[in-house]
């Protein structure tokens, strides 16, 4: 099993809803083998005059990661530039990959449209899918625990595993995508929770700023003030209530329907709930971070695990590819 983050920021809840308590979870069975890495070279494909940041967000990251719980000594947490056969894979898998299918991926066209502001056109921003396959091939993932906007992307790795299995014999494992039953979370313009749409609520925020940021939150726009009613299903702080205010969801919905419970109100409930429910994050994390030289054994230990099943996959590769 694996799954990977890019370094482009802290991690939000939408993150932790979503992806990171699965990711928890699924270490525990002692069965499975588990590779966690941070994906610095696909935070170029929009981020590439932007690697001043690198260093930090990488840090950050992975001090997130092991204050969420993800154990180094049960799972493999590297990072992706420390594995160099994860690019001389990706440079292999490109000459097969159709042009076609890159163009085709939903998010390929979104992402250019959502960023028009920076400029994204590249190369390597089209064959993002591409180095994204070279990173699930590369350890033989067979299940890629994703959010549902990633789904096309790993279709694109089934065809591509495909066809290099058909073109070279049977030499790749094909992933499968492993959805989170936890519906999209929300940001705060009603848009799915996303660092680039700059809509998230950070979980190693302070309490100050969960309420700011629960405060910016849009509702209902026909629920102007207390008294009038309101829709909880077009509503994403109620989306983010059914997740974390779930004792009182019954009361939540009628009073909102019923016009009873006003916004500023509702958002107090979560706020309180985010603030508590992450505090126990918070602190370990604080705990974490002064321990110096951490995040870089975990990353070092961590490479040194994941590249000798990289270099077996590209050994194979190569021979298949008649490199060798
Ligand atoms: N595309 C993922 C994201 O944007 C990051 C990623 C890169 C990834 N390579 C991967 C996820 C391989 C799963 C498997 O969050």
């Amino acid at each position: 099993m694996l799954t990977g983050y890019r370094p482009t920021g802290p991690l939000h809840v939408g993150h932790w809803a979503g992806n990171i308590e699965n990711m928890v979870a699924l270490q525990e069975d002692p069965d499975r083998d588990c590779f966690f890495f941070i994906a610095d070279w696909h935070m170029l494909t929009t981020h590439y005059d932007r690697t001043d940041e690198l260093p930090g967000f990488v840090h950050d990251l992975v001090l997130d990661w092991l204050a969420a719980g993800l154990d180094p000594e049960r799972s493999t947490i590297y990072r992706q530039s420390d594995v160099p056969e994860v690019a001389e894979l990706a440079l292999l898998l490109g000459m097969v990959t159709p042009l076609g299918w890159l163009e085709r991926v939903p998010s390929f066209k979104e992402r250019l449209r959502d960023m028009a502001e920076r400029d994204i056109a590249n190369f390597g921003f089209l064959g993002y899918p591409v180095l994204q396959t070279a990173d699930i091939a590369i350890v033989r993932g067979e299940l890629v625990p994703v959010g549902e906007d990633q789904v096309p992307h790993l279709e694109i790795s089934r065809e591509i595993v495909r066809r290099v299995n058909r073109l070279y014999g049977d030499v790749l494992v094909e992933p499968q995508p492993l959805l989170s039953e936890t519906p999209l979370i929300p940001g705060s313009d009603g848009r799915k929770m996303s660092k680039s749409l700059d809509n998230a609520i950070w979980v190693r925020d302070d309490e100050d700023a969960i309420r700011a940021s629960v405060r910016s939150f849009i509702t209902d726009p026909q629920k102007v003030r207390r008294g009038d009613p309101g829709r909880p299903e077009i509503c994403p702080i109620f989306a983010l209530q059914r997740r974390f205010s779930p004792e009182r969801i019954g009361e939540i919905e009628a009073g909102c329907r019923s016009g009873e419970l006003g916004c500023v109100d509702c958002k107090t409930i979560l706020a309180d709930n985010l603030i508590e429910y992450f505090r126990p994050y918070r602190e370990r994390r604080a705990e974490l971070a002064g321990d110096q030289g951490l995040v870089e054994r975990v990353l070092a230990d961590g490479a040194g695990r994941a590249r000798p099943v990289a270099r077996q996959t590209l050994d194979a590769v190569r021979e298949a590819m008649h490199f060798r």
